[in-house]
């Protein structure tokens, strides 16, 4: 009887420890973020377990694990018809809602689902949930794009999946046979999904037949940027669930197929160091000394190396490729983007990635909407529904979905 209670003890202080993590008070609802963080990790250690034993790549289990508990079959409701179907080879996964009475012509928003470029679904419960609710609220069409993920394809394979299946879904008979109004189309993701909707409304912006086909861009705390991983969101959110630094990092790499090996060498800023030239045009587009103000910046200091691993840029070129790293476009590019919004969320890594992207767009003359979180945390959007439920995940997909209703 003692034995076991010494065990027991044991055991609860173990699992503290494991899910314990200091967390600001600012923070919605910390003790439910260290629980989920804790779930996150332990999927990702078992996934890490299989992959070593050699049973399959870490990422194709860990998605395995995350899909089969909370895959969803295409299911109508009243309220939204929901089909399963592709568009020009690519799966997509459509809601519509039912049109207002007064107009036959539904608006819509093409959305990509996050989970950095190699994890999630369109068909995950989070993300069918939040497009039933857009379509449902919006009397809209969405579209959510089932793109290929990591390690199945790297980039720029997922950006040509969306680029088709968007260009698909606009053609003029498609949009007919949707009830969609051409005139009132947006483009959005979250995460590794805004930066994917960035880099389609840049290749849209840039193409003359394709510039005035999307009305908006919402992008919700996308990735923009891997060229300095110690801006002062990243710094002061070094270990902050359920997205620190280091796994931010390894993502970009796993997306665009560099070795792991660069990994450290990357957080230290060591891949754009003074003497890589092939950086130093860009490094002053993501100035955040200039791009961010001083509320943001406070005491954090640029961390610029002189001398760094010029290898890096040489062996994965596509960090320094607009198309992975949409922050880094030039202004002319900018310049033909339509109005945007920006989520960003204080306890995230990513957040001055979309402070300095609405900054750059501001000065190229587009119309950006801020919309700042000071309780976030980055993927809060998608927790809405039990047994996750968090108020900054309502607040937030309420505000998004207020501005789409508001713009599109
Ligand atoms: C960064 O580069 C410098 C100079 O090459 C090297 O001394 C340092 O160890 C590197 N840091 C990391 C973390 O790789
Ligand atoms: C960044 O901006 C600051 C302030 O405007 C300026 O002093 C600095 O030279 C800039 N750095 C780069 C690399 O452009």
């Amino acid at each position: 009887m003692r034995s076991s209670c010494v065990l027991l003890t044991a055991l609860v202080a173990l699992a503290a420890y494991y899910v314990y993590i200091p967390l600001p008070s600012s923070m919605s609802e910390p003790w439910k973020l260290m629980l989920l963080d804790a779930t996150f990790r332990s999927t990702q250690q078992v996934s890490n377990l299989i992959h070593y034993l050699g049973l399959s790549h870490h990422l194709l289990a860990l998605n395995f694990i995350i899909v089969s508990f909370d895959k969803k079959s295409a299911g109508s409701s009243a309220q939204v018809k929901v089909k399963d179907t592709d568009f020009d080879g690519v799966e997509v996964r459509v809601f519509e809602g039912s049109p207002k009475p007064e107009e036959p012509l539904r608006r819509s928003v093409v959305y990509i689902h996050g989970g950095g470029w190699a994890l999630a679904s369109a068909k995950i419960r989070y993300y069918d949930e939040l497009c039933a609710k857009m379509a449902e609220e919006l009397n809209a069409v969405i579209v959510s794009i089932e793109y290929r993920l990591v390690p199945k394809a790297y980039f720029p394979e997922q950006v040509h999946d969306v680029v088709r299946a968007t260009k698909y879904f606009l053609q003029p008979e498609v949009l007919q046979k949707y009830s969609v109004d051409p005139g009132r189309i947006g483009i959005s993701g979250d995460s590794a999904g805004g930066n994917l909707a960035a880099a389609l409304a840049q290749q849209f912006s840039q193409d003359a037949n394709l510039r005035n086909k999307l009305k908006l861009q919402a992008l919700i705390y996308p990735v923009l940027q891997a060229l300095d991983f110690n801006t002062p969101s990243y710094q002061q959110n070094v270990n902050t669930p359920i997205l620190p630094r280091h796994v931010m990092v390894k993502y970009w790499v796993y997306y665009l197929k560099g070795s792991s090996e660069f990994v450290q060498a990357m957080i230290a800023n060591n891949h754009t160091s003074l003497d890589v030239e092939e950086a130093a045009a860009l490094r002053a587009r993501l100035n955040w000394t200039s791009l961010l103000p001083a509320s943001i910046t406070k005491n954090y200091k640029p961390v610029v190396q002189t001398a760094g691993n010029t290898r890096i840029v040489q062996e994965i070129p596509q960090l320094l490729d607009a198309r992975s790293a949409p922050l880094i476009a030039d202004q002319e590019v900018l310049q033909h983007l339509p109005k945007t919004y920006i989520m960003t969320c204080e306890h995230d890594v990513l957040r001055d990635d979309g402070i300095m992207y609405a900054k750059r767009l501001e000065q190229a003359g587009v119309e950006v909407t801020l919309d700042h979180f000071e309780d976030g945390f980055h993927g809060c959007m998608i927790f809405t529904h039990w047994p996750i439920t968090f108020s900054v995940g309502i607040r937030t997909r309420n505000s998004y979905i207020k501005w789409l209703d508001q713009n599109l």
